[in-house]
């Protein structure tokens, strides 16, 4: 069977990943540094190297010693008000860090599969749904990290023949999502396992794509066998959902009956974002199999049954 590289495969969504390679009866090979990641969510059928994408040697030594022939590369840095705050280390990890991995890839790897942003990469949307030709305008470092990464996963596909596939993620959610990287979904399910009252930034009306995190691992991993041509895809659920909206359906789900905290909105956090995912349905098939307040609840048991103490 192939054997497959994760990098960050310890993180949210790349653990999930790797859960379904090893389901699927690859061979998973994880680099992580375990700034984010954690070692309970390493797969234990899985190799681990607890190794840093910014050092090009101590991954070069691994790519030559494990041969890998298809890398999914997810390690980086993920919060948007970080990497305002550090945008040097945002762009350390994203781009420099994707080069390494990159560079690690000419040693006969053949396909990257790159997990790029949707939500932030376009900006303040001039049209919705925003499909993948829609300009470019990131408002905040994370998606400009991301993106100029796209630009040499495409360069090194001209340069060396990698092949690649891009997936833009609308906001993932599900079990898993530390409430400590403040996503929405976990952040509010925390604060009402924790009996607080929920802050939201603005008046909550504002919009974001959600995708289940076990729908996308699943597809990603069922994509590596697909062989399409090298392509950028948008991957959401294309739907709209408000912050108040996950509050309120949060309400129902638990039985919580406080207020939420309003305090003034984020500046580099756009307004509205729903994605246009017909090409990856077209050439790849993909259908989101989670509705939203299913994965919701999902969300919040997860987070009930791990933050309750
Ligand atoms: N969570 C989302 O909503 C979302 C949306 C769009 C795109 N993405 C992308 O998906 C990927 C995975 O994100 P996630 O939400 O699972 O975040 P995460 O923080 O849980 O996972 C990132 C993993 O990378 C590891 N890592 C970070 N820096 C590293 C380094 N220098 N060397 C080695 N490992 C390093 C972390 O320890 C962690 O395990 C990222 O590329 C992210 O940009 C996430």
């Amino acid at each position: 069977m192939k054997k497959v590289l994760v990098t960050g495969g310890a993180g949210f969504i790349a653990s999930h990943i790797v859960d379904f390679l090893i389901m699927r009866g690859y061979d998973a090979i994880i680099i992580d540094n375990l700034s984010t990641g954690k070692e309970k969510y390493l797969n234990k059928k899985a190799k681990f190297y607890r190794a840093d994408i910014t050092n090009l040697d101590e991954i070069k030594e691994i790519f030559i010693q494990e041969k890998p022939e298809i890398v999914i590369h997810a390690a980086a840095q993920v919060m948007l008000r970080k990497s305002i705050d550090d945008p040097i280390y945002d762009a350390k990890t994203n781009i420099l860090g994707t080069i390494n991995v990159l560079e690690c890839c000419r040693n006969g790897v053949k396909k990257i599969i790159y997990t790029s942003t949707g939500g932030a990469r376009y900006g303040e949307p001039e049209y919705l749904p925003v499909d993948e030709k829609h300009k470019l305008n990131p408002l905040a470092p994370y998606g400009i990290s991301k993106h100029t990464a796209e630009h040499y996963v495409y360069a090194y596909s001209k340069l060396y023949g990698l092949d690649y596939l891009i997936f833009c993620f609308g906001n993932v959610y599900g079990p898993r999502d530390d409430p400590n990287c403040k996503r929405v979904s976990s952040l509010f399910s925390y604060q009402i396992v924790k009996n607080q009252d929920p802050v939201i930034f603005g008046d909550g009306n504002q919009t974001r794509d959600f995708i289940y995190v076990l729908d996308l691992a699943e597809f990603i991993v069922n994509s590596i066998e697909k062989n399409p041509e090298n392509k950028l895809f948008n991957l959401a659920n294309g739907e709209q959902i408000s912050v108040n909206d996950i509050f309120n359906l949060l309400k129902e789900i638990s039985g919580f009956s406080g207020v939420a905290k309003h305090i003034p909105a984020i500046p580099g956090e756009i307004r509205d974002i729903c994605l246009d995912t017909s090409l990856a349905k077209k050439d790849l098939g993909w259908k989101a199999k989670t509705d939203f307040k299913s994965g919701l609840c999902e969300t919040f048991n997860w987070i009930k049954e791990n933050y309750s103490e």
